[in-house]
């Protein structure tokens, strides 16, 4: 057994090791504007932010901070007003719609609070349908992992109608896991789920960060979520307001709870 202390963890200083991983997706400066004149709504003001490559990023923020706004954004389902977006290597403003869906196929994967599951097809059927979409083969060494790792072997024939919520969200995490994507985003992927069920999924979300090097980006309400993550990014009124590394729940709790504070006094 090692006797080196570890060093001493607090939550605003990135780990060392951080700083040689690659990012997978950056936004810089970016806004999104919704309307116009008195209407007008400043969804996403200048944000910039990078999440890096095998690293588990939660957002969280007050209900219309931005945070939906911005994985969309991110993700590449919504259009931006001005800024950019990098997914890997890929500039997504210079990408025509074909482009920009054929990247999201390929690179992107989602998990939303609704599984958005076909009923009428299996469970092993919705976990691989992109990738039959897509026309591409899944490895078979990688999809037996995931299936194992989420824990649907027993369940792979049934259809979603006869799988509990819990376990229909873990198809839809299998789903997004399946064809080894570059980023994961979910927006409140364990939002309908019992807080059994939610540990679970985001203890999936965790492994696949830790043992397969995923990169996963999660909004989430909940401090318990987010303590899950490596990473946690504060949005209020479209701003990045401050971030947190190694995340506890009572942490974030505290976090929020002051700038909770602020937002009433300022
Ligand atoms: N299609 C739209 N048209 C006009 N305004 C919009 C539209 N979508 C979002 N907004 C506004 O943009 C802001 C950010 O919305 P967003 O959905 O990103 O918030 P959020 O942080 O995800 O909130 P929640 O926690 O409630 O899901 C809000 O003020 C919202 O009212
Ligand atoms: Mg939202």
């Amino acid at each position: 057994m090692s006797t080196t202390p570890s060093p001493k963890l607090r939550p605003g200083v990135p780990p060392a090791d951080r700083r040689t991983t690659s990012v997978a997706a950056r936004a810089t400066d970016l806004s999104k504007i919704y309307g116009q004149g008195e209407t007008q709504v400043v969804a996403l003001d200048r944000v910039t932010v990078e999440f890096r490559q095998a690293e588990f990023t939660a957002i969280m923020g007050p209900s219309g901070s931005g945070k939906s706004t911005l994985m969309h954004c991110v993700a590449g389902l919504d259009t931006f007003s001005s800024g950019s977006v990098r997914i890997g290597d890929t500039e997504l403003g210079s990408l025509k719609d074909k482009q920009l869906t054929k990247l999201r196929r390929d690179k992107i994967g989602f998990i939303f609070q609704a599984f958005n599951l076909l009923p009428t097809l299996t469970a092993l059927e919705n976990i691989t349908l992109p990738m039959d979409i897509a026309g591409r083969k899944p490895d078979k060494q990688w999809l037996d992992n995931v299936i194992q790792m989420v824990g649907l072997r027993d369940r792979l024939g049934h259809r979603p109608s006869q799988l509990s919520g819990g376990q229909q969200q873990r198809v839809a995490v299998a789903r997004a896991l399946a064809s080894r994507p570059e980023i994961i985003f979910g927006d409140e992927p364990t939002g309908n789920l019992d807080s059994r069920s939610g540990a679970e999924v985001l203890g999936f979300l965790r492994n696949s960060v830790r043992e397969l090097g995923q990169t996963v980006v999660m909004v989430t309400h909940d401090p318990v979520a987010a303590s899950y993550a490596d990473r946690v990014v504060f949005l209020a009124d479209g701003r990045i307001v401050d971030e947190m590394y190694r995340p506890t729940a009572e942490g974030v709790l505290d976090f929020m709870k002051q700038f909770d504070a602020k937002g009433r006094t300022s």
